[in-house]
Parts: C-alpha cells; sequence; structure tokens
C-alpha cells in the first residue's frame, strides 16, 4: 500500500485527472465526498487529504509515501523530502505586486505575504530592506487597506490582481506542483513508487 498525501483545492481537480490520465482508477468519490482518508483497495493506494502547505509535513514525517506539492511549498521551507518529479500542472508564478504608483511609508517597504522566507530572501538578494507581514491568504487585501506596501504572492490568471487594482511589479519564479517522496519510503517501496513516477511521466504535458 502506497500512501499519497493530496493538496485539497486548486492542486487538487488537476493532480487527479493527471493520476486517471496515467491510468490509476480513481472513483468518483474524490471530488464528491469530504472524506479525508479515500483508499483505493485495486491500485493498492490510500489518498490523504490535506492543506497544501501541509502535505510535505506529512510526507516528511514519513506517514505518506508521496505527495504533490507546489513548487513554491517547496522553495518557502526546506523540507527532508525529495523532489522526484514536476508534474506540470497548475502553472503560475510568484510575484511582487502593489498599487501602481504606490508610495512607500518609511524606510523599509512592508511586503505582505504568506510566503515570508521566500519574500524575505528575494529582497536580501535585491540588497533591498523590507519589513514583512505574514499573512494566511486573500494577501491582495493588504496594499488595499493599508497594511503592506507590496506583496509576495501567487499569480495564476492576474484576476485578482487586476480586479483589486493592483499590478505586478517583479516576477520572483515560475511555479508549477511536483510529486516529492519521503526518503526512506523510497526505498522501502522503491518498486511501486519508480512505477508511479513512470507512469505519470508518460502523460506529463511537454509545456
Ligand atoms: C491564490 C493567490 C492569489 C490568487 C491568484 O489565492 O494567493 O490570491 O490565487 O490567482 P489568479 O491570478 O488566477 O487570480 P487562493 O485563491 O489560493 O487563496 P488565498 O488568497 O486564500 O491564498
Amino acid at each position: 500500500m502506497i500512501t499519497i498525501a493530496m493538496p485539497k483545492g486548486r492542486i487538487f481537480e488537476e493532480a487527479v485527472e493527471l493520476l486517471r490520465k496515467a491510468g490509476y482508477r480513481l472513483p468518483p468519490e474524490f471530488e464528491e465526498s469530504r472524506k479525508l482518508i479515500i483508499d483505493v483497495s485495486e491500485e493498492e493506494m490510500r489518498f490523504i487529504l490535506a492543506k497544501p502547505m501541509d502535505v510535505v509535513t506529512y510526507v516528511e514525517h514519513g506517514v505518506a509515501d508521496l505527495g504533490i506539492a507546489g513548487k513554491d511549498v517547496m522553495l518557502e521551507e526546506e523540507r527532508d523530502v525529495y523532489e522526484i518529479l514536476d508534474l506540470k500542472i497548475s502553472k503560475c508564478h510568484l510575484a511582487v505586486a502593489g498599487l501602481p504608483n504606490g508610495k512607500v511609508n518609511g524606510v523599509a517597504p512592508r511586503v505582505a505575504t504568506k510566503y515570508p522566507n521566500v519574500a524575505s530572501s528575494y529582497f536580501r538578494e535585491q540588497g533591498e530592506q523590507v519589513e514583512i507581514i505574514k499573512l494566511n491568504g486573500s494577501i491582495e487585501l493588504a496594499p488595499l487597506i493599508g497594511l503592506a506596501d507590496r506583496i509576495v504572492d501567487i499569480v495564476s490568471t492576474g484576476r485578482t490582481l487586476k480586479e483589486n487594482g493592483l499590478v505586478e511589479l517583479e516576477r520572483i519564479a515560475e511555479i508549477t506542483s511536483r510529486l516529492i517522496v519521503n526518503p526512506v519510503s523510497y526505498r522501502m517501496k522503491d518498486a511501486k513508487i519508480d512505477e508511479i513516477i513512470e507512469r505519470l511521466s508518460l502523460v506529463i504535458g511537454d509545456e
């Protein structure tokens, strides 16, 4: 039995579609139920449904052998897991954004983000001193309400920025979802895991 940690939310549907393309017979229950553990006995797979940021934690602790995690999550925290395959789904990018002609109050601009480590190291590399404000979501709200001068966040279609009158200022990194594995699992269950990698590789898009 292989346990796979799946991220609930945006990536989920694309990840399920990719697994189905690879020939894994996942029941309709996947999209419909609110169960957090789904066993697919004919594939000898158990799926656990976690918050995207927590997927890596389940894999790192070995309670999940494999996981699907965004590169954004991988960049934010260094963790003891192997990134073994770029699934090339859920494409987006990390960017700095703000109000057009936004003025900075004070010496260090305040930057709101869900990714404090990524943001700190980015601005450090740029030689720019900033104050990081950690938020958990709806980051675009921060500059609108005066909490921050800029944000560092995921941009996918760009709609959220546009509809809130914000503009992208700098592009930080390209993001896609990755297949990650627990190092011990990879040693113990290498045949099964290699088979999954192979089957997924065959159906991953070229772009
Ligand atoms: C993400 C991201 C942006 C938005 C970008 O948020 O943080 O807010 O999607 O997508 P777009 O460019 O297609 O508009 P998400 O909806 O995952 O929720 P969150 O704000 O709670 O993090």
